[in-house]
């Protein structure tokens, strides 16, 4: 088995969690980092036995493949950089948060041939997984109902919020691009709503902190998608699929914040997650593995740029669904960047 040199670009909260689980990889046997914050990438590369290099360009010079981990508004301009290097890349989502630039952008990495992930983490969560396994199967029969919950345990950073895009493009994004993925179907209508509970911040920042979307699927099957910014039992992300033959959930576990009051129900424990990094622990090691195969050439890349399109289009639907107070046709929304109909269907899938 030959051995690979990998790159890591932003070294913060997710970037050094990506490089932790890449030197755990025996696949990889050189780890290499770049940060804009030198001393992050000096700190992190001393613990891992990583090395810490000063720029893009000589981060890019013989790596077999870059993990991108940096600020959302950086990664259109990494990923042009990477592809036109040839380095397959890893890019954390989302992976640009405007329409029209990543309609483009699409454009320019699939011209250029070579593999860019998006880390949407559920599609590489092995739990995710087998429900997708089950669901494509027909084990489950035909799917009814989908109910999907995203929690966060405390609200970010309030100065993060007035580039974050909304809770519709940065936190229910995941399920806006899990849930259809797991379906396999088209969404043809979206409705959402929304209201500021947790701190007045979010409405100075336009935005909302709790919030609720009805996706209306082709084969009329309907999701009910709930986020919100503030759950102090903890971190809690599931999905539900409730199908004529079988009721499956991911994410309902002993550490789920859940108190049930019914006789010998379970019982919300101390260790429950506190957040995303511990709930996903394994969507993101299996995420590094895939990553590496897919850069082997051994595995087919299963989260592609062209699939975030549809999510991105729903989380626009979302938001307008949101402010008029009224149902949305996705395919009504890449009208307004300039591409017609059935590029609008074909998003929407
Ligand atoms: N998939 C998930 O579950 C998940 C979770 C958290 C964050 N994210 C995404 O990961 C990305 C990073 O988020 P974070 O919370 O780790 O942010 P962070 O602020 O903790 O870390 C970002 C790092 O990037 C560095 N940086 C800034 N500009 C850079 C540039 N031009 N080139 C290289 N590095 C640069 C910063 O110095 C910092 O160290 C965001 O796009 C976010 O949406 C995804």
């Amino acid at each position: 088995m030959s051995l690979m040199r990998i790159g890591v670009a932003g070294v913060g909260r997710i970037g050094a969690m990506h490089a932790r689980n890449l030197t755990a990889l025996e696949t990889v046997d050189e780890l290499v980092l770049f940060d804009p914050q030198p001393e992050r990438a000096v700190a992190l590369a001393r613990e891992l036995g990583a090395a810490a290099v000063a720029d893009p360009d000589t981060l890019l010079a013989g790596v077999d493949g870059v993990v991108l981990a940096t600020p959302t508004d950086t990664h259109p301009e990494w990923v042009r950089r990477t592809v036109a290097a040839g380095v397959p890349t890893l890019c954390e989502k989302p992976i640009a948060s405007d329409l029209a630039e990543l309609i483009v952008l699409i454009a320019d990495v699939e011209a250029s041939g070579v593999p860019v992930l998006v880390g949407f983490q559920r599609r590489f969560d092995p739990a995710v997984i087998e429900l997708k396994r089950r669901l494509d199967a027909g084990e489950s029969g035909t799917p009814y109902l989908v109910r999907a919950i995203g929690q966060d345990a405390a609200p970010p950073d309030l100065g993060y919020l007035p580039a974050s895009g909304g809770i519709f493009r940065d936190l229910l994004i995941h399920d806006l691009d899990a849930v259809p993925w797991l379906l396999g179907e088209p969404v043809v209508e979206v409705f959402a709503g929304g209201s500021v509970l947790v701190d007045r911040a979010f409405a100075d920042a336009d935005d909302v902190d709790n919030a609720v979307v009805v996706l209306r699927f082709a084969g009329g099957a309907h999701a009910v998608l709930t986020g919100g910014r503030h759950n102090p039992a903890g971190y809690d992300h599931r999905i539900e699929v409730l199908g004529s033959a079988q009721s499956l959930v991911v994410g309902l576990d002993p550490r789920t914040p859940l108190t049930s009051l019914e006789p010998g129900g379970p019982q919300a424990r101390p260790d429950a997650y506190p957040g995303f990094p511990e709930r996903f622990a394994r969507a993101y090691r299996n995420e590094m593995r895939v990553f590496v195969e897919v850069v082997a050439g051994r595995q087919a890349n299963p989260s592609p740029v062209r699939d975030s399109l549809g999510s991105l289009v729903l989380a626009e639907a979302c938001e307008r669904s949101r402010r008029a107070g009224r149902p949305v046709d996705p395919a009504s929304v890449p009208a307004d960047v300039g591409i017609g109909p059935a590029a609008a269907v074909e998003v929407a899938r």
